[in-house]
């Protein structure tokens, strides 16, 4: 069954000028680009994205890095997209991800890992409507 998930192209990827190698990558693998926005985002928004992490110690760093910059918001469809996407990003950090993976490519950071992906169901669903109005789905 097609399934939905949220996805970033992060401010270190999008600094580097790999936007376009990344995209190429996820249509290489099958998904449909649902609905695709560049844009800043402040902290507070950052925040309110990563509210699930605000225990955490890198909550700040973090938070911080991705308001650094320019973004890219995209909301993915295909077959079993979250399991598949998060295989094609591969491991958190760069240094343990697989050959071939977006992070292994394209990654400079356990941090600054150029492309975050929903990691369930639930967090799909709040990801895609913490960024996008439902008119914005096409
Ligand atoms: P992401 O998939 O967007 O979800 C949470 C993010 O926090 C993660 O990618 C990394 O960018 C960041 N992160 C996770 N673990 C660490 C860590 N140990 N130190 C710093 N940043 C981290």
């Amino acid at each position: 069954m097609s399934q939905r998930t949220f996805s970033i192209i992060k401010p270190d990827a999008v600094r580097k000028g790999f936007t376009g190698a990344i995209l190429a990558e996820i249509e290489k693998a099958g998904f449909q680009i649902v609905s695709i926005k560049k844009q800043s985002i402040s902290k507070k928004e950052a925040e309110g994205f990563y509210a699930v992490h605000s225990a955490r110690p890198f909550f700040d760093s973090l938070t911080t890095f991705m308001s650094s910059g320019p973004i890219v918001l995209m909301v993915l469809e295909k077959e079993n997209a979250i399991a598949d996407l998060r295989n094609l990003m591969g491991a958190t950090n760069p240094a343990n991800a697989e050959e071939g993976t977006i992070r292994k490519k394209f990654a400079g950071s356990i941090e600054e890992n150029a492309i975050h992906g929903s990691d369930a169901p639930e967090t799909a669903a709040f990801e895609i409507g913490y960024w996008f109005a439902g008119h914005e789905l096409v």
